[in-house]
């Protein structure tokens, strides 16, 4: 297994914000499954679900991975919410290092991305309703493919950030 620090969780989890700001502080590159797909395809998440469809956008997810599973350095990555829905995702996370699921509960999911327009899965009527039933179906998923689950509700990212460093810091260096 190798050591990156993987962050999974809903959209609006928090993966992105701690995961940079904790790259920062222990100086561990950071790197983003998402930011990596647009880099490589010239467009965003939301273009490539239109143009291309949301299968080939999962397919994506998993070259992504592999990819990643050949860097040698260590990494915190952050993932898009849907990438660990996927067996062979989960299969390859684990292999990746330690998995960490930032759970949030819907309410706060929904605070956070009522005004987001980036999130092609959240378009349309009912975005709370969407939201509440996604993270229904994919919590489960969730906490089988994390090696540790950090409740984030009403936590400021201060407080996440030291939970994870020492959490991270039990980890192999
Ligand atoms: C998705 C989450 C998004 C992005 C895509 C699909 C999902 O990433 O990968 O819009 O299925 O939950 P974030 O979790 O970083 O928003």
């Amino acid at each position: 297994m190798k050591n990156n620090i993987i962050l999974i969780g809903y959209m609006g989890s928090g993966k992105t914000t701690l995961g940079k700001k904790l790259s920062f502080r222990e100086r561990i590159a950071f790197l983003d499954t998402d930011k990596m797909i647009e880099q490589k395809q010239g467009k965003a998440v939301s273009e490539i679900f239109d143009e291309e469809g949301e299968n080939a956008f999962r397919q994506m997810e998993t070259d992504c991975l592999k990819e990643i599973m050949g860097y040698s350095d260590r990494y915190i990555i952050s993932v898009g919410g849907g990438l660990p829905l996927k067996e062979e995702n989960r299969m390859l996370l684990k292999e990746l290092g330690t998995v960490l699921y930032l759970r949030a509960r819907p309410d706060t999911i929904y605070g956070r991305l009522k005004n987001d327009t980036t999130r092609p899965l959240l378009r349309g009527d009912d975005p709370e309703g969407k939201i509440r039933t996604m993270i229904q179906i994919r919590g489960p998923v969730y906490e089988e493919a994390a090696d540790v689950i950090i409740d984030v509700d009403e936590k400021g990212y201060e407080t996440l950030i030291g939970e994870i460093i020492d959490l991270v810091k039990g980890t192999k260096q």
